[in-house]
């Protein structure tokens, strides 16, 4: 099904125009136009964390923001934070602290880590607690996450 409007997104440094009704969010030109599926279609409401992306490196929610007003921003993926296709350090310390369960909240919980370690390379228990209230891991691994960001911090 085609729109009528042609969307230019410019996403992990590189170019994509779809064809998408204006009221189209991010998170579906991502997930469904793109096939980048990395982010996660949670709540679809703004509430879990679960398509976190980066826009002009800040954190924002895909499911509530509109394609459209993505255009002439940096828009960065979980698909775009591994380093040069292999895992990053942060990605790793993911797996290696077991902090991966079913992995529904595992991307969004990485692309906001990764913004919070840009702006914060060493972050106590409490700021990453802090940098992560708005990702809910339904499995609860909150501990093993903490942990992941903690050693990506020191490592
Ligand atoms: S899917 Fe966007 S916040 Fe839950
Ligand atoms: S690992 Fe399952 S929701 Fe977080």
């Amino acid at each position: 099904m085609t729109g009528g409007t042609m969307i230019t997104l410019t996403i992990n440094g590189a170019e994509h125009s779809v064809d998408a009704d204006p009221g189209t969010t991010l998170l579906d030109v991502l997930r469904e136009k793109l096939s980048m599926t990395g982010a996660k279609k949670g709540c679809n409401q703004g509430v879990c964390g679960a398509c976190t992306v980066l826009l002009d490196g800040k954190t924002a929610r895909a499911c509530l923001s509109l394609a459209l007003n993505c255009t002439g921003r940096e828009i960065t993926t979980i698909e775009g934070i591994s380093d040069n296709g292999e895992a990053s350090v942060l990605q790793q310390s993911f797996v290696d602290n077991g902090a991966v369960q079913c992995g529904f909240c595992t991307s969004g919980m990485i692309v906001t880590s990764h913004a919070l370690l840009k702006c914060n390379p060493n972050p106590s228990v409490e700021e990453v607690q802090e940098g992560l209230s708005g990702n809910l891991c339904r499995c609860s691994g909150y501990r093993k996450i903490i942990d992941a960001v903690r050693s990506a911090a020191e490592g």
